[in-house]
C-alpha cells in the first residue's frame, strides 16, 4: 500500500551504493577496519528501491540482511571495493558513497599467522585508492553523493569534501550523532549551501536524502 502513495522519483534510475567498512588484512587472522554499522548505506539502499530504482550496493563486512530488491556485492578491503564499484557503474545514474573506508591498508600481507614478539611491533601502511574521487573524476560520471562523518567542525570538514572531490551533493554528520544508532541528524551540503535534517530514524534520514537527491538530479537535467 505504501508503495502507491510514495511517489517513485527515481524510477528507470541504477545507483551504486558502497557501505559499512572496509576490513585490511595483515595476516590471515588479523586486519584493521573503521567502525561502521552499515546501517545508513542500507537504509539508503532500501529508500533507493522503493522511489523505483535498480540498486546495487557494494558492501563491507557487516551483520545486516539484503534489503529486498537489493543486489548485494559483498567485499572485503578498499581495493575489493573499488573493482566492485567499477564493475557496477555501466548504466549507473547515481553514485553514493556511505562507506567507511579504511585509507590505509598493511603494505605487505603476512601469509602465515604472525608471532608474537617481545617489544613493540610496527606495521607500514600505504594508502588506499580514494573510490569516491576517483568515480567523481570519470569523464561520463554518474550523479555523485559523499558521505562525511565527523567529530568535530562538520559544516567546514564536510564543505571542504564535497568541494576537493568535486561532488554537487554530501551528507554530513557528526559521529557522536549516528554511529551505530537507529537515528541520525545529517546536514545536506549541495551548491546552494546547507540543508539541516531533523534528527530521525534512519529509515527516515535515507528518505529525507533521496528526496533531495532526486530534486538535485532533475534539476540538473539528468
Ligand atoms: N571514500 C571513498 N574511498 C576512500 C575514502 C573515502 O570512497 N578511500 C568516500 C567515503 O565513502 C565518503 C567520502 O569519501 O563518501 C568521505 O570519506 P571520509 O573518510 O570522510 O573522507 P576522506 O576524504 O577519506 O578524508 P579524511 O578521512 O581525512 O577526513
Ligand atoms: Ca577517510
Amino acid at each position: 500500500l505504501e508503495g502507491f502513495f510514495v511517489p517513485k522519483r527515481l524510477t528507470g534510475r541504477k545507483v551504486v551504493i558502497t557501505a559499512g567498512p572496509t576490513f585490511e588484512a595483515i595476516d590471515p587472522v588479523r586486519g584493521i577496519t573503521n567502525i561502521s554499522s552499515g546501517k545508513m548505506g542500507y537504509a539508503l539502499a532500501r529508500a533507493c528501491v522503493q522511489a523505483g530504482a535498480e540498486v546495487v550496493l557494494v558492501s563491507g563486512p557487516v551483520s545486516l540482511p539484503v534489503p529486498a530488491g537489493v543486489r548485494r556485492v559483498s567485499v572485503s578491503g578498499a581495493r575489493d571495493m573499488r573493482e566492485a564499484v567499477f564493475a557496477a557503474l555501466p548504466g549507473a545514474d547515481v553514485f553514493i558513497g556511505v562507506a567507511a573506508v579504511a585509507d590505509y591498508r598493511p603494505l605487505e600481507v603476512a601469509e602465515h599467522k604472525m608471532k608474537k614478539k617481545d617489544g613493540i611491533l610496527t606495521l607500514s601502511l600505504t594508502q588506499n585508492p580514494d573510490i569516491l574521487a576517483d568515480v567523481a573524476a570519470l569523464p561520463d560520471a554518474p550523479f555523485c553523493v559523499g558521505f562525511a562523518a565527523e567529530s568535530q567542525d562538520l559544516d567546514a570538514y564536510a564543505e571542504g569534501k564535497r568541494q576537493k572531490k568535486g561532488l554537487p551533493m554530501l551528507v554530513g554528520n557528526l559521529v557522536q550523532d549516528g554511529m551505530g544508532a537507529d537515528d541520525n541528524v545529517v546536514v545536506l551540503y549541495d551548491d546552494a549551501g546547507r540543508h539541516p535534517l531533523p534528527r530521525a530514524p534512519k529509515a527516515e534520514v535515507a528518505g529525507g536524502i533521496v528526496a533531495h537527491l532526486a530534486t538535485l538530479l532533475a534539476a540538473a537535467g539528468r
